[in-house]
C-alpha cells in the first residue's frame, strides 16, 4: 500500500521536469494523470505522475510493460522519467492521449452503453487481450474506467499497474485485485492467467450492458464474503439478469466468459470474440 503522499502543488502551467502541465485527466490511487507538452519534442502527452511511497522500481513496472506493446487496441506507453520533486522521487509516465477518455462518457442517463458499441468495443477489448496474452502479460485490471477511446473510435485497454507477467502463460500470483472483478480462480488462490482476463472482459460487457454501477451495488449489497460466493457459485450474473433488449446469444456470451469452471469457460480472449462477431445486430 502506497502512504498518502501528496503531490505538492500540481497546476495547469507548472513545469515539471521537461513538461509543462496543462489540465489533470484523472487521478488514481497511486497518482494523477495530465494532459501536458513535452518541451523537449513539442508533443501533447498523457503523463501519469506515480507519488513516492513504493520503490520506484515497481513504479517502473507498468511502463517496462506498457512500452513493449505495440497494437492499436491497447494504450501505447512511450517513456518513463524517475524525478526529484520537492526532495521526493516521483516516477513520470508518458502516454498517447486519449482526448476521448474512457468508455464510462458512453453511457446513457440510465448508466449502460448501447448494445452495438458494447460489441464493438468489447471485441477491441478482446483483439488487445490476444496481443497481450501473446506476450505472456495478464492485464488483471479490466474495467469500464481502464478502456479508452482511440482515434478511429476503438476501444484500447490502458493502465497496465497490476498486470501480471508469466514466463510461459501458466499462472502467476495477481500483484494486486480489483475486488469488483475478481475471479474465481483469485479467491481460491489459483492465480491469474489469459482465462482471468475473459472473466474480467465479461464482468465489464455485463456492466457496459446493464449499467456501469450494476456489480458495485451487488458487492455493497451483498458485502464482499457473499459477492465472492456468488461468483464462484455462478449465482452472481445469470441469463436472466440482462435487460430484455439484449439478445439471448449476447447474454450466453457473457455468461459462459464469467463460468466460474474454467474448463467451461472461453479458452482464450480469440474463442470470445469469434463468438461476439457472429452476432450481426443493425448498427453493430
Ligand atoms: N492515455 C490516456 N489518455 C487519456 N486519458 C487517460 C489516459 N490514461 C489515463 N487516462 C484517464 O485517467 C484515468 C486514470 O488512469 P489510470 O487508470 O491509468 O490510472 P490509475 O491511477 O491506475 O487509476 P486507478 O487506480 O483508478 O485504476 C483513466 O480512467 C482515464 O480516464
Ligand atoms: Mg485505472
Amino acid at each position: 500500500m502506497s502512504t498518502a503522499i501528496p503531490i505538492p502543488a500540481l497546476l495547469p502551467g507548472t513545469p515539471v521536469y521537461k513538461y509543462v502541465l496543462k489540465h489533470r485527466i484523472g487521478s488514481g490511487n497511486f497518482g494523477e494523470v495530465w494532459l501536458a507538452t513535452d518541451n523537449a519534442v513539442g508533443h501533447d502527452y498523457a503523463i501519469k505522475i506515480l507519488r513516492p511511497g513504493t520503490p520506484v522500481n515497481q513504479r517502473l513496472r507498468e511502463a517496462y510493460i506498457g512500452h513493449r506493446l505495440a497494437h492499436n487496441n491497447l494504450v501505447r506507453v512511450h517513456q518513463a522519467d524517475v524525478v526529484n520533486i520537492g526532495g521526493n522521487e516521483f516516477v513520470i509516465i508518458a502516454m498517447d492521449y486519449q482526448p476521448e477518455g474512457s468508455i464510462t462518457k458512453l453511457a446513457n442517463p440510465s448508466g449502460y452503453i448501447p448494445l452495438p458499441e458494447v460489441i464493438r468495443i468489447g471485441i477491441d477489448i478482446l483483439r488487445g487481450l490476444e496481443y497481450l496474452h501473446g506476450e505472456n502479460f495478464f492485464h488483471n485490471d479490466i474495467k469500464p474506467e481502464n478502456v479508452l477511446i482511440g482515434s478511429s473510435r476503438q476501444g484500447m485497454l490502458g493502465d497496465y499497474g497490476i498486470v501480471g507477467i508469466s514466463a510461459d502463460g501458466s499462472s502467476v500470483p495477481p500483484p494486486s485485485v480489483y475486488r469488483i472483478h475478481c475471479a474465481p480462480e483469485i479467491v481460491s488462490g489459483v492465480g491469474i492467467n489469459a482465462q482471468t482476463d475473459v472473466f474480467q472482459a465479461g464482468m465489464t460487457l455485463f456492466r457496459m450492458l446493464v449499467g456501469l454501477g450494476s456489480l458495485r451495488d451487488k458487492f455493497n449489497k451483498l458485502g464482499e464474503a457473499k459477492y465472492y460466493q456468488a461468483i464462484c457459485g455462478a449465482t452472481l450474473v445469470t441469463a436472466s439478469d440482462f435487460p430484455p433488449y439484449v439478445p439471448n446469444r449476447l447474454r450466453r456470451i457473457v455468461v459462459k466468459a464469467l463460468n466460474p469452471n474454467v474448463a467451461e469457460r472461453y479458452v482464450s480472449a480469440l474463442e470470445m470474440r469469434r463468438d461476439l462477431e457472429k452476432l450481426n445486430y443493425p448498427g453493430y
